[in-house]
């Protein structure tokens, strides 16, 4: 098992000497989706990092941030081989005193999940910009089933001249489809039938796209009819510009569409690319 680091010194310390380091943020609870980005990262530096930390500033006071699942110790033993350091602080390594600076993110990270969820993207951006301080990669490797997350630090990135390649990976899906995420864990065996429904219908709505139907509005209101339909409460289905992630404008060819949407107590997010 991958002994991890916890604190931020010795994170310094032990990384001084390398020079390409490429990095994948985590929360942890990893799956086969965060094992391939750290698999990825691998051709993007010759010492991998991993960091695993529950980010306090990216939840909401009512959402799940005490449930979320910690499970340290497998963990490590997934990045066994896989990554050469694994960094897991605790809150009070991450944030020693109150954050009072924030990065804070442009216009579209108050739409979509943004617009359920105030603050989070603010969260993200804080956290994974003092991690970038920490482990100083050349590299980070994001899932893009988080499509408006990694398009925000992208932005960052780009907006902050940080000295950094973002690398997206395609979202790894179960068999039948599912969007692999620690919160899958959640479902009932139920839901976790059910759950399928929310990329068949982004994949519906994909194939209308490409057989020429623009009329967005119509297609994000049957999408969402379907999953109410099925008991799901809809934050949003959204088709927007990959390359924005605004409404599309006329002709625009490259196109995103997202959605998330509850099921039970569980919200699952999700998103299709399309090129038209
Ligand atoms: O995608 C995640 O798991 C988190 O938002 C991240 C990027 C690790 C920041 O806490």
């Amino acid at each position: 098992m991958t002994e991890p680091i916890h604190d931020a010194a010795a994170l310094r310390a032990r990384l001084a000497k390398e020079s390409a380091i490429a990095f994948v943020p985590t929360m942890g609870n990893l799956h086969e989706g965060h094992v391939s980005l750290v698999r990825q990262a691998r051709e993007h530096g010759r010492c991998v990092v991993a960091s695993i930390f529950v980010n306090p500033l990216q939840f909401g006071p009512n959402e799940d941030f005490d449930k979320y699942p910690r499970t340290l110790d497998a963990d490590c033993a997934k990045l066994e081989g896989l990554a050469d350091v694994v960094f897991a602080p605790s809150v009070a390594e991450m944030y020693p005193v109150p954050q009072q600076i924030f990065v804070e993110p442009p216009p579209v990270a108050a739409e979509l999940c943004g617009a359920f969820r105030p603050g989070h993207f603010r969260g993200v951006t804080t956290v994974v910009l003092k991690l970038f301080n920490l482990v100083q990669p050349q590299a980070a490797v994001f899932g893009k089933k988080d499509y408006q997350q990694f398009f925000i630090l992208k932005e960052m990135a780009r907006q902050l001249n940080l000295p950094i390649v973002l690398i997206g990976a395609e979202t790894r899906r179960a068999e039948d489809g599912l969007a692999l995420s620690s919160r899958n864990g959640y479902l009932s065996a139920g839901e976790r039938a059910e759950a399928t429904r929310l990329y068949r219908t982004l994949s519906r709505l994909r194939e209308a796209l490409q057989d020429g139907e623009r009329d967005f509005s119509r297609l994000e209101a049957s999408a969402r009819a379907g999953l109410e339909g099925a008991g799901w409460r809809v934050d949003y289905v959204s088709v927007r510009s990959a390359d924005t992630l605004l409404a599309p404008l006329p002709g625009e060819t490259r196109l995103v569409v997202l959605a998330a949407a509850w099921l039970g107590g569980t919200r699952l997010i999700d998103n299709v690319e399309a090129t038209l």
